[in-house]
């Protein structure tokens, strides 16, 4: 088991699908190939939940190739995704792996393979690859791996879609004078070392913007904030659990005592079923420039 367990990729994924940019997927299509198979690369892909909502958006013949480290996260790609096109009223072909739908339509089959992204970068299988995606992965990952990710894309010009890269940007309803502190605490926390290096943490998506025009690509960049409801307590307490850990461990001993009342005040907050809280990320859309 790695550190994203299958119970907090579930507890994220409302808040992952109504924050992302709608109109990126939109703005890719005319730039995938025409009437034949739209093959994808997911690169750290959990429990496949970047494919549940793009495949739908995309349509069409598509085949995706999902990669992860994690064996008990892949074993999940089929059952979650199976349970998800019965309940979205898509039909779901055990035998090949495939949810199709008639109209608009779709057929996608689905292979998982277990990839560890920093050992095999350089054999990641990109040929005949149409679109290079992940959701929430960019902001663990090194400067040297991105860059090493996004020469590769260009090689081979395939259109990049990079989805929920968290970027620094927390507000807090109501708001309390240590918040700053705390997430300024946060921030330095995600550029420890995730397994790819120093982390990008919330500078990810501004790199990824800056390799990739200059390797030609045209790139569009949305907000796609989590806007987390008074009624998500469950999410909210993981969040503020998480966060003050990791604001302890950045901080001074002297600080502790400080952040463990910003956590208490927090919780109850949220059992009062009075906090909200806002957490900023950025989709970002890159197109190869044509040949
Ligand atoms: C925050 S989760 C996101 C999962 C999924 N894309 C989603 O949006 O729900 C990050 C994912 O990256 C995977 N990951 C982390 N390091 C990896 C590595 N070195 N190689 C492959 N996958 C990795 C984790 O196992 C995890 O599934």
């Amino acid at each position: 088991m790695g550190d994203f367990d299958a119970d907090w990729l579930r507890l994220r994924a409302p808040a992952d699908s109504r924050a992302r940019a709608a109109d990126l997927p939109v703005l890719l299509r005319p730039h995938l190939p025409k009437s034949q198979m739209l093959r994808v690369l997911d690169l750290g892909c959990g429990t496949g939940s970047n494919l549940r909502t793009l495949a739908p958006i995309l349509g069409g013949p598509q085949a995706w190739l999902c990669l992860d480290a994690d064996d008990d996260l892949l074993a999940r790609v089929t059952d979650e995704t199976r349970a998800w096109a019965q309940a979205s009223g898509l039909d779901w072909d055990a035998t090949d792996q495939r949810v199709t739908r008639a109209e608009p339509h779709l057929r996608c089959s689905i292979a998982t393979r277990r990839f560890d992204l920093v050992r095999d970068l350089s054999a990641l299988p990109l040929e005949g690859i149409g679109l290079v995606t992940a959701s929430a992965l960019l902001d663990l990952v090194s400067e040297t791996w991105l860059a090493g990710l996004v020469s590769r894309c260009a090689k081979v010009r395939v259109p990049i879609l990079m989805a929920l890269t968290y970027d620094g940007r927390v507000a807090f309803e109501p708001a309390l004078s240590l918040d700053r502190e705390v997430i300024e605490a946060v921030n330095r926390h995600q550029g420890r070392d995730k397994g790819f290096g120093p982390a990008l943490g919330p500078g990810a998506n501004a790199r990824l913007a800056i390799l990739a025009a200059a390797e030609g690509y045209w790139v569009e960049v949305r907000r796609s904030d989590w806007r987390i409801r008074r009624s998500e307590r469950e999410l909210q307490t993981a969040l503020i659990r998480g966060w003050s850990r990791a604001a302890r461990e950045e901080s001074p001993a002297s600080d502790a005592a400080g952040i463990a009342h910003w956590e208490t005040v927090r919780l109850a907050a949220v059992e009062r079923g009075c906090s909200r809280i806002n957490v900023g990320h950025r989709d970002l859309l890159a197109i190869p420039p044509r040949t």
